[in-house]
């Protein structure tokens, strides 16, 4: 029954698909100011031993799971164990609060693209661009549906296109969005590093950004932090992988196809690491000032520095245009994966057509986000959101899958048999220590660290009343347990599609 399941074409569409996921917002972003905050140069170590110790494993585990069982998140999972349906859930419910706040970096990055070629900026672009996001600023958030134009334009658009991909299906939408995207992106980026290190003043950023300060290394919240950036940016843990290889072919190289994924992430993230930190060294030198009063953490990197970067460099617009169009492509094909993880579920569990899936999910998503996101209130929400299912939702279902697999099913030699079939890169038994030790360990460690820190409100988003937060955390995370477990407990549509595929 599942004949109006999806299929790519091959494994290099494949390949594309999952690199568009895993290449995003993370890598340009996200990945650049956590290396600095964290040990610059020698974050590379912990870095690489959670890319090969988590990242990878998981990401098999990941391909492995969708690939045997064959299905959507909630599907794969009840068909490897029929009590584990509600992992599938969790992970499509993280993906619904992802799919509405990321819509809205998007949107920025693509009004940031237009406004890098509009004069209108003068001698001050960050304050011109900065009044577009308004809430930037962070702190006092109120309840206000106080729209800004430009952003509702494209917060809007954004949706419409995903919509339009989603339906075209998965060749013909996602592998062929991620075809054409993905080498735009590559080009446009190398253009920009280059341009980048072409500054006066580069090489001062690039000097601050791989300093090495090894001492970070005993502080055990940079290794948390290195395993985080490495979870958010591969994409495990949310069933994005795990509905991709769902659509492969029966016998796919699983293992060769999760390494070139694996490092043209972390190779896209080292090259995104080089071309920030020029353009901050050049702004550092410009302004006369050190490259760490350049450096602002978090969304300040992209989208208060870039302006003003913009301003001051000889074809700044052209940088412009670079960084942020960079911006879109990467992120418009990540939100993309992220829907497919609600579409595909909600065609499974409901037995719907590919469209009546994509509008029955995809009209909701676009209009809570189109509602509540472009408004002053935007920034707020997004950050609390964002706190929220990285901080809880993705390590905590990471840690319940990885413990799930491991001990109460014990499933772990039956996937490593599959992924070995026709595996090009053979998994050893080494695989079994990193997802049932390491993996759940580092895991548990951030969820109670982390725990710590909110007990003791040292939390990023302390600056926002504490109401906010009760509402967009606590509660958003408590009805989203009682919607998973409600649509775990529904019956699936035919009995064909609860089949174990021995
Ligand atoms: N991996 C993406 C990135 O690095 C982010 C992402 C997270 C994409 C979750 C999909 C789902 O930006
Ligand atoms: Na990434």
């Amino acid at each position: 029954k599942s004949a109006n399941r999806g299929a790519f074409s091959g494994r290099s569409a494949f390949i594309f698909a999952a690199i568009g996921s895993a290449v995003g917002l993370g890598n340009i972003w996200r990945f650049p100011a956590v290396a600095y905050d964290n040990g610059g140069g020698a974050f590379i170590l912990p870095y690489l031993v959670a890319l090969l110790t988590a990242g990878v494993p998981l990401l098999f585990l990941d391909y492995a799971i969708g690939h045997r069982w064959r299905g959507s998140a909630p599907l794969a999972w009840r068909r490897f164990r029929r009590w584990a349906e509600f992992i599938g859930w969790w992970q499509v419910l993280i993906c619904v609060i992802i799919a509405v706040y990321y819509a809205l970096i998007i949107a920025w990055a693509m009004n940031y693209t237009v406004f890098s070629v509009d004069t209108r900026w003068g001698d001050d672009p960050a304050a011109f661009f900065g009044s577009f996001t308004q809430a930037l600023g962070g702190g006092d958030v109120t309840i206000a549906f106080d729209y800004v134009g430009p952003v509702l334009l494209t917060v809007a658009l954004v949706w419409i296109a995903t919509l339009v991909v989603m339906t075209l299906g998965v060749q013909n939408g996602v592998a062929r969005t991620a075809m054409i995207f993905i080498p735009l992106l590559v080009v446009m980026f190398i253009i920009l590093v280059v341009r980048a290190m072409l500054l006066p003043g580069a090489f001062t950023g690039l000097d601050a950004f791989f300093r090495p300060n090894w001492a970070a290394l005993l502080n055990p919240g940079v290794w948390v932090a290195a395993y985080g950036q490495i979870f958010f940016s591969l994409s495990v843990a949310f069933g994005i992988m795990l509905t991709y290889a769902s659509y492969l072919k029966k016998k796919t190289d699983l293992t060769g196809s999760g390494l070139v994924v694996g490092f043209s992430n972390s190779a896209f993230e080292l090259l995104a690491g080089i071309g920030v930190f020029s353009a901050l060294g050049f702004m550092a030198q410009a302004q006369g000032v050190e490259v760490k009063d350049v450096v602002d953490a978090g969304i300040g990197l992209a989208f208060i520095a870039f302006p003003a970067i913009i301003g001051e460099a000889p074809g700044g617009a052209l940088i412009g245009v670079l960084f942020f169009g960079s911006l879109v492509l990467a992120g418009f094909t990540s939100l993309i994966s992220i829907v497919e993880v609600v579409v595909a579920a909600f065609q499974d569990k409901f037995g719907l057509s590919r469209v009546a899936a994509t509008l029955g999910v995809g009209i909701p998503l676009t209009l809570v986000s189109t509602i509540l996101f472009p408004t002053t209130m935007g920034l707020g929400l997004l950050d609390t959101l964002d706190n929220w299912v990285n901080q809880y939702g993705i390590v905590g279902a990471a840690l319940v899958s990885t413990i799930a697999v491991t001990y109460v099913a014990r499933g772990l030699p039956t996937l490593r048999d599959h992924l070995n079939a026709k595996g090009s890169f053979p998994i050893g038994r080494w695989w079994y220590l990193c997802v049932g030790l390491i993996a759940p360990l580092v895991l548990g460690i951030s969820l109670a660290l982390t725990t710590k820190d909110l007990l003791t409100a040292e939390t990023t988003y302390s600056d926002y009343p504490a109401w906010f937060v009760f509402v967009f955390g606590w509660l958003m995370a408590m009805a989203l347990l009682g919607v998973g477990i409600v649509l775990s407990l529904l019956p699936w549509p035919s009995r064909s599609h609860l089949q174990q595929l021995d």
